[in-house]
């Protein structure tokens, strides 16, 4: 038996597989993050343990015959926060998350220094690790002076488990530290953010051991083998392991709190000018380029708060069927925007409203605007070379067909809806756990769900959203003018 633990932004996804995949329980538990001044995202990790720990016992409660054989944990989570520990593992200050921005004069600063966009293949975002540690080193210096580890969130999660400080290549390549073609930390990228090697973890592939369940929580569990914890990965390949996206030609768009759009790679092509991400994947020798932007669903719950209504009943109101673009134009930059645009401080926009302009019209406004970026996406990683055979959809927001069928024609490609995608990087983190115990090859074990559904663009719309998207693209520089002022992110 193995368990995948999913660490994401709003709550924690447990769930018992056995050594095929097939689900023998599952569980969940919620937390959030705050945000104590604009821009700023945050969490206590004191909250992930406690996550950890309820998921664990509804499941052991769900399957107790079941889990009494756990042989092998896989982690999954969000990336980049910084997770600052002192010399005696003690948490210093709330991990700084993803979605914070409060990093950008660091972030910029970092990018411009000579060989780091060829170093880590990226540019160095402010939601990246590296700049959020120069910014606690500028704004709390007597925490900075303390911090003996830095760790993802997951890999905090991993100390608990086991007492051990590591890390994966997949996660690790989003601090901005890691040389991601040669996959390992890289002294000038360390020295260049202030950081010493001894302050990183040690790192493994996410498909490999990374360290061994403490004694303490066996007992604890009532288990009487060793269990081994999976390197694990960051969320976006662990999803990617979870659908059998490993190579050229996989691939995913997701509806989450941010969306994502995920292309296996067989080699290493980093763009950075075009703002796509390119990281190492889970597995040995491979890496996956994605465009990623702030706010999908998150625009939706935007939305849902600002009218009162849920967002299921703002997309309830939606025809099951998207027959045309909005002529109302959204877009989605309500936290600023990272691909293609790398840009902190613009926001987002409503274009085009007139006095009958409803709920259900600014809903799907709001999806076709989310939509249009992720081809922003598509056109970036198209540069680098990616290329879909077959790209699935998963995500909260992929429960919309409505928001499928506008996403189908906004990119003028067939979506491939996976059976059992919504354990996504559950999944994927339970798979990497299998192939650590069993030393079994990932691509034998991460294979391709069953296709429930395929949403096909309809070919007679793709000129009006062709002409849709192209007005999209005109309102950025416009909306560029009135960005806020640097000082105001
Ligand atoms: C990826 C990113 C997000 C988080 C969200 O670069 O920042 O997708 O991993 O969970």
């Amino acid at each position: 038996m193995y368990l995948g633990l999913d660490l994401g932004t709003s709550g924690l996804r447990a769930i018992l597989t056995d050594d095929t995949g097939a689900v023998q329980a599952e569980a969940e538990a919620a937390f959030s993050p705050a945000h104590p001044h604009p821009g700023w995202s945050e969490q206590n990790p004191a909250d992930w343990i406690a996550a950890c720990e309820t998921t664990v016992s509804a499941i052991r409660a769900k399957a107790p015959d079941a889990f009494a054989h756990l042989k092998g944990i896989g982690l999954s989570g969000h990336m980049h926060g910084a997770t600052l520990l002192d010399a005696d593992d003690a948490v210093l200050r709330p991990c700084i998350l993803w979605n914070d921005t409060r990093s950008l004069d660091e972030a910029a600063t970092l990018d411009a220094a000579p060989g780091m966009r060829e170093i880590t293949g990226n540019i160095v975002f402010p939601g990246f690790t590296a700049p959020k540690l120069m910014w606690v080193r500028n704004h709390e210096p007597q925490v900075f002076d303390k911090v003996a580890k830095v760790l993802l969130p997951k890999d905090y999660l991993r100390l608990w488990l086991t007492g051990e400080h590591i890390s994966d290549m997949s996660d690790s390549a989003g601090t901005a530290w890691l040389d991601v073609g040669r996959r390992d930390w890289s002294e000038a990228a360390l020295e260049h953010g202030g950081m010493r090697r001894d302050q990183m973890p040690d790192l493994v592939e996410g498909a490999a051991p990374g360290g061994m369940l403490r004694a303490a929580l066996l007992s604890e569990w009532g288990l009487s083998e060793p269990v081994v914890v999976a390197g694990g990965a960051g969320d976006n390949a662990a999803a990617a392991c979870g659908i059998g996206a490993l190579g050229e030609g996989t691939g995913f768009v997701s509806l989450g709190t941010s969306g994502v759009l995920m292309a296996g790679r067989d080699r290493y092509a980093p763009d950075p000018a075009s703002a796509v991400h390119s990281f190492c994947h889970a597995v040995p020798d491979r890496w996956y380029q994605m465009g990623v932007i702030l706010a999908a669903t998150d625009s939706l719950n935007w939305l849902s708060r600002t009218l009162g209504e849920s967002p299921a009943d703002l997309s309830s109101a939606l025809p099951e069927k998207a027959e045309g673009p909005s002529n109302v134009t959204f877009l989605p930059y309500l936290s600023g925007e990272r691909t293609p645009h790398n840009d902190s401080r613009i926001r987002g926009a409503f274009i085009g409203l007139d006095v009958g302009t409803g709920r259900a019209e600014l809903t799907r406004a709001v999806m076709e605007g989310v939509a249009f970026a992720l081809r922003d996406s598509l056109t970036a990683l198209e540069g680098t070379g990616a290329r879909f055979d077959t790209l699935f959809a998963v995500g909260g927001g992929a429960r919309s067909r409505f928001w499928l069928t506008t996403l189908a024609n906004s990119l003028n490609l067939p979506l491939s809806l996976p059976a059992g995608s919504e354990l996504g990087a559950a999944m994927g983190a339970a798979r990497l756990a299998i192939c650590a115990h069993t030393g079994a090859a990932p691509g034998e074990v991460m294979t391709p769900p069953a296709t429930a559904a395929l949403i096909e663009p309809d070919a007679t719309l793709t000129a009006a959203y062709d002409a849709a998207y192209d007005r999209y693209r005109a309102l950025y520089p416009a909306l560029k003018q009135s960005r806020r002022p640097a000082s105001g992110a």
